[in-house]
This record gives C-alpha cells, sequence and structure tokens, in this order.
C-alpha cells in the first residue's frame, strides 16, 4: 500500500513537474512598443500573462510603424530563428501567411468565439485563406489631432472644425511665439499625417479610389496637388528642429506646453496619460479638421510564428486566448491610447477620447467610412507604402513642389505595384 502510494506520488509529481515545464514555455515578443505610454500598455500585457504563467522574453525594435521592427524579423526569419509571437500590421500579416511562415490559430479561435465579436475589417488582415493566423489587440486610428488646450484658451483659440479653422488656429499660435505644430520628421510621421490630408481633401471616396484602388486618374488628380499643398502647410507650421524627432518627443513638446497641436494616431494619448494629463482639462483630442466621421485605423495583431514544439504551441495559443478576453481588450486599450478590437467590450473604462474613437469606429464601420491607414499598412503591401513614403517626406522635407510630388505619386506607385 506504502509502496503504491510512493509510486503513485512521484508520478504525480512527475506529472506536475511537465505540467509546469509546458505552462512556464516562454514566448519571445517582437514588437516596437518603447515610448513611455507604449512601455506602460506593454505592461499590462506582460503582467497579464505572467499570472498565467506565460514566461516572456523581450525583443523591443524602436521606431514607430514598425519598419525597423519588420527588418529585424525578416533577418530572424531567414536565420531560422523566428520569434514566437510578432506585433504586426495588416499586409504585413498576409505577406508571412503567403510565405506559409505563421501558426494556425482555428482552435483557439472557435474556442473563444473570435469569428462573432472581431470587426470584418481586421478580420481580412488576421485571417487568411479562412484561417485565424493573428490576434487583434487593439484598433488604433490615424486621423487625430492632440492639442494643448492651455494655449488655445490662452490665445482665444476654439476647436477647429474646419481645414481653414485649422490653419487660422496654427497661424494664431506661431504669432504668439509658440510652436503651432509639434511633428517628428520621419517618412512613418509625415505619412501619418498626410492619412489624414487625404481625408480632408477628397473624404473617403477619393482616398479609397487613389490609395486602396491605386487608380492612376485620382492619384494624379488636381485634389492630389491640394493634399500635397496642405502638407506644405503643415510643415509651415512646424518648428525648425522637427527632423529625424521620434513621435513620442513630438508629443512631449504639447505636453511640455512648448507646442499647440499634434497630429497623430491615437498612441499619442498613451503619452499624454502617462504624464498625468487629462482630456477635454489638460488636452484636447479631435478630429483632423475636415474628416469627421471618417476614420482610416490600423490594428496592432500579434501573428505567431509555427513552431514545431507542442509547448510552444500552447504558449502561443494561451497568449492569443490572453489577449482576446475582453477584460483584458479594456485594461490594455485604456492605457494605450486605442479602443478594444471586439465589439463587446464595454466603454466603462475609457476617458472620453477613447469613448468617443470606440463610437466613430463603430459609426464609420457601419457607414462605410472605416479605411485602413495609408502610413501603417492597412491599404496596401509594403511595398506600394514605401513607395508613398518616400514621395511623401520628399515633397515635405522640400526637394519638389506639389505638382512634381503628383507625377512622382503616380509612377512610384505604378512601378511598385
Ligand atoms: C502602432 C502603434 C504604435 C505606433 C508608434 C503604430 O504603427 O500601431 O501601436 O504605438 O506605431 O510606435
Amino acid at each position: 500500500m506504502r509502496h503504491y502510494f510512493g509510486r503513485n506520488t512521484a508520478l504525480v509529481a512527475v506529472l506536475l513537474v511537465t505540467t509546469s515545464m509546458a505552462q512556464a514555455e516562454d514566448v519571445e515578443v517582437l514588437h516596437w512598443w518603447t515610448s513611455g505610454g507604449e512601455a506602460a500598455a506593454l505592461n499590462v500585457l506582460k503582467q497579464d500573462l505572467a499570472a498565467k504563467s506565460i514566461g516572456w522574453i523581450d525583443m523591443p525594435v524602436a521606431g514607430g510603424g514598425g519598419e525597423a521592427a519588420m527588418t529585424t524579423l525578416r533577418a530572424r526569419v531567414t536565420a531560422g530563428d523566428a520569434p514566437t509571437a510578432v506585433q504586426m500590421l495588416g499586409f504585413d500579416i498576409q505577406d508571412w501567411a503567403i510565405e506559409g511562415k505563421l501558426a494556425n490559430l482555428d482552435t483557439v479561435a472557435a474556442e473563444e468565439g473570435w469569428d462573432a465579436v472581431v470587426p470584418a475589417a481586421l478580420q481580412a488582415f488576421s485571417k487568411y485563406d479562412g484561417h485565424w493566423v493573428a490576434a487583434p489587440v487593439n484598433v488604433h486610428s490615424t486621423n487625430w489631432v492632440w492639442a494643448n488646450k492651455s494655449i488655445l484658451d490662452g490665445l482665444g483659440i476654439a476647436q477647429p472644425t474646419t481645414w481653414e479653422e485649422f490653419v487660422a488656429a496654427m497661424q494664431k499660435v506661431k504669432d504668439s511665439g509658440k510652436t503651432a505644430l509639434a511633428h517628428g520628421g520621419q517618412p512613418w510621421q509625415d505619412a501619418t499625417m498626410f492619412d489624414g490630408v487625404v481625408l480632408s481633401v477628397g473624404g473617403v471616396e477619393f482616398y479609397k479610389k487613389a490609395f486602396i484602388d491605386l487608380d492612376p486618374a485620382a492619384l494624379g488628380s488636381d485634389q492630389m496637388v491640394e493634399v500635397f499643398n496642405r502638407m506644405a502647410t503643415l510643415r509651415s507650421f512646424a518648428d525648425d528642429n522637427f527632423s529625424g524627432r521620434d513621435w513620442n518627443l513630438a508629443s512631449a513638446m504639447v505636453i511640455n506646453n512648448e507646442a499647440a497641436f499634434q497630429i497623430m494616431g491615437d498612441w499619442a494619448k498613451g503619452e499624454f496619460l502617462k504624464a498625468g494629463k487629462v482630456p477635454g482639462t489638460d488636452f484636447l483630442c479631435f478630429r483632423v479638421p475636415g474628416t469627421q466621421g471618417d476614420v482610416s485605423f490600423n490594428s496592432d495583431q500579434f501573428a505567431m510564428f509555427a513552431q514545431t514544439d507542442p509547448a510552444a504551441q500552447a504558449a502561443q495559443s494561451e497568449m492569443a486566448r490572453a489577449i482576446m478576453s475582453p477584460s483584458f481588450q479594456s485594461a490594455f486599450n485604456v492605457v494605450k491610447g486605442s479602443v478594444p478590437a471586439r465589439t463587446d467590450v464595454p466603454n466603462d473604462a475609457f476617458d472620453a477620447c477613447g469613448k468617443q474613437g470606440m463610437a466613430e469606429l463603430a459609426e464609420a464601420s457601419a457607414n462605410g467610412t472605416l479605411v485602413g491607414s495609408i502610413a501603417h499598412g492597412h491599404a496596401n503591401k509594403a511595398a506600394v507604402k514605401n513607395a508613398i513614403y518616400d514621395v511623401v517626406t520628399a515633397h515635405f522635407n522640400g526637394e519638389y513642389d506639389a505638382a512634381t510630388a503628383v507625377t512622382n505619386l503616380v509612377s512610384a506607385v505604378e512601378a511598385a505595384k
């Protein structure tokens, strides 16, 4: 009896060790969440996974828009050393799926009912060939302006609702000696402003024709000349040191009363919150004037790279399950500045900007005014995106005028598509 009991205990012990080994399996996570606000949001994820005994190996690659992260990823995969989970945007997910590198998440997706709660616009990127290959953690949007309330109040500037009012407001700030537009001159940041400017000129119809359908007539139109003219206007309101500045340092200029406005995706809100600022009191969030009702979105998803080790596969599934839980989606996105990637998460925990973001996303999705961000890989594959970046940035830096930019845009897109 004693002997039998002893053997059984040993068996249980072995099982426990095996199970805890499987549970303690690490995920190596490649991401570009390196700013203060981003790191705070990442901590919410790390802590959630730690509570589920999923170990975390951090692989940060700084650089908004994820270009540098994607270069590192390519090198890792080529070397036969793919990370377990990778923060990824839109068309990049599809590209890796086409290459056959991603894991199939159908089992966990079915167990958790993802089909019913993830918006179709996101599923278009999370699924390949009808199979789930990525878990969306959020929905960001790029056509936002972040404004310093005390500067606006001090100068008697009301929240602008049209492009003309916005330009007049920036002029007033500039005349006062402060920086009107906080901007970081990096191609992805120029392109992020471009998303909103395209919408402000021609609305979603023009945006879709030019940047989703890549119609040469729309790309080469007079409206596009106006888009580049507006970009040049924006540049005239940035300070002299904008070149190469990181986006979060531009946010800090608005936070620290040095600049009035920043046009940036809602990850900027994460920086304001990290600095203890309150929406409506310290800062304002509003759509790029002239784009109310339109939403240019991007969604951070975790793509899982296929593994052969069952324990690693189990850790990937558990990470995906954790990411998709409604309570996690609320806790994470409240800090990140984004909104949930599922339609059934209550908005109670969100601040005014978050509630507005959630309502406008639902509205735009119902009205057909939701478009994928050009700058953040949700309108085109990387080659086209990069071709657009090149033209937008060269023009923004004064290398050529608006008419030449349009000519170059048409040929660059044609060559890349
Ligand atoms: C990502 C955000 C990130 C931002 C700046 C975007 O491409 O979707 O999650 O905060 O880049 O790094």
